[in-house]
């Protein structure tokens, strides 16, 4: 695998690659790889004829100066990880080589970023969808690999490929777990060993209301979900929504609808965790 800085220096590569024909895999990361994003990598490999990651810790992207500065950042175990899983490049820039200058530019994803995310961490999404554009125009992917456990930032990628009419397939791959249901986040490493443990009741919270949503209404089922959390040492809950799968709307009615998405983010100590699980009303 070659680790490359300089975006010329991919951009080249990137040209060669698709003028012998080759078929360009994409994850994008932010480092402190965990199988969740092997599993993107793996896919990827399988899929593509050539795989690229990406490692760079956003700065525009974080509406929090201390989320930023204790990000983790593992970049020689990432490249460890990355030659297990058939990856052929890793892009791992500098800020400065990024944003030679400051962005100014300011996407707007309409009703898509009022809610959840978008309406708890302003300038998340203009962050991400800088640097998203960015990565697309440099790496021009075939194939782009995203996790699920963002799904706002997949419907949001879903929007900006659309709209900018990006020449790449979105895969939106599952969340993956640990074996007590915690769903994998490179912010886990954070977590002390008691909060890592009281974490685990977020994917509780969720199993709960995926049983409920059958016979309870929603306000029920939120009220439900915060009294149980509210009982969880260290955790704050900051949102708890049930939102139809592809536009991330609230429902109000979940019988008329096929598929939902039970959404929560919450403080685990300093932690913030999100997560989401989508139910098929057909299927329960
Ligand atoms: O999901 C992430 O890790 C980041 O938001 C992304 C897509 C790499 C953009 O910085």
């Amino acid at each position: 695998m070659e680790v490359i800085e300089r975006v010329s220096a991919l951009r080249a590569i990137v040209t060669a690659l698709r003028c012998s024909g080759k078929r360009i895999g994409f994850v994008p990361t932010m480092g402190a790889l965990h199988e969740g994003h092997l599993q993107l990598l793996r896919a990827s490999a399988r899929e593509n004829d050539i795989t690229i990651c990406s490692v760079f810790v956003n700065p525009t992207q974080f509406n929090n100066a201390s989320d930023y500065k204790l990000y983790p950042r593992t970049l020689e175990q990432d490249i460890s990880l990355l030659q297990t899983v058939g990856c052929d490049y890793l892009f791992a820039p500098s800020a400065e080589e990024v944003y030679p200058q400051q962005s100014v530019l300011q996407f707007s994803f309409g009703a898509l970023e009022a809610v959840m995310e978008g309406e708890h961490r302003p300038g998340h999404f203009n962050g991400v969808a800088i640097v998203v554009s960015k990565l697309f125009h440099i790496v021009q992917p075939h194939k782009a690999y995203f996790g699920q456990k963002d799904l706002q930032q997949v419907a949001i990628v879903r929007q900006l490929v659309q709209t900018l009419s990006f020449d790449l397939e979105l895969v939106c791959y599952h969340t993956v777990r640990e074996a007590d249901g915690l769903a994998m986040s490179s912010r886990n490493k954070r977590l002390t060993a008691t909060q890592r443990q009281h974490a685990t009741q977020l994917y509780k919270a969720l199993q709960m209301a995926a049983a409920d949503l059958k016979h309870k209404a929603i306000p029920d089922i939120k009220a439900e979900v915060a009294a149980y959390l509210g009982q969880v040492d260290e955790l704050q809950l900051e949102y708890f929504e049930i939102v139809d799968a592809y536009t991330l709307q609230p429902v109000t009615d979940v019988q008329a609808q096929e598929e939902v998405a039970i959404c929560i983010a919450a403080f685990v100590g300093e932690v913030r965790l999100i997560d989401n699980m989508i139910v098929n009303l057909n299927e329960i």
